[in-house]
């Protein structure tokens, strides 16, 4: 359903720094790159699956819950580090929550937007997978 990562950061006397390479640390060629970031209190983001993407997550600054559900089991990643990113491939249900006021969430992505590669509803992706 997913897999957690500890980025390796090259950390020297003025701060860190990590570099992530398609082939290494990413295992698909990146064709979109977007950020979830001023999420306001209370809010949460997600509630979809995808049918085909690939993604790798994770939080350049600040935390947020990152909930996955396979639709048998669920289960709730904190994304507090920089260092700390989770490949998500298979169709998973995902949802965010419990976003600080600080958090910017990047996602590298295998494909370019497209909608129809979606299950926004729960019940449809649960039909989806069986
Ligand atoms: P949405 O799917 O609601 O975001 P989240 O998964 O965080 O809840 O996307 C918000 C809007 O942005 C929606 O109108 C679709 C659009 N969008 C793009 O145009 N390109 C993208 O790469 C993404 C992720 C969303």
């Amino acid at each position: 359903m997913f897999e957690l990562f500890n980025f390796d950061p090259k950390g020297d006397s003025r701060g860190s720094l990590i570099s992530l390479e398609v082939g290494k640390e990413i295992p698909f060629d990146i064709k979109r790159i977007y950020y979830i970031y001023a999420t306001k209190a209370g809010e949460s983001r997600g509630f979809h699956a995808h049918k085909a993407l690939k993604q790798v997550i994770f939080t350049v600054s600040g935390a947020c819950d990152l909930v996955l559900d396979n639709g048998s089991v669920r289960q709730t990643i904190k994304l507090d580090s920089p260092e700390k990113g989770v490949l998500v491939d298979g169709v998973v249900w995902r949802e965010m929550h419990n976003f600080t006021s600080d958090c910017v969430l990047m996602v590298l992505a295998s494909e370019e937007y497209d909608e129809s590669d979606y299950l926004r509803d729960y019940d449809e992706f649960l039909r989806w997978i069986n």
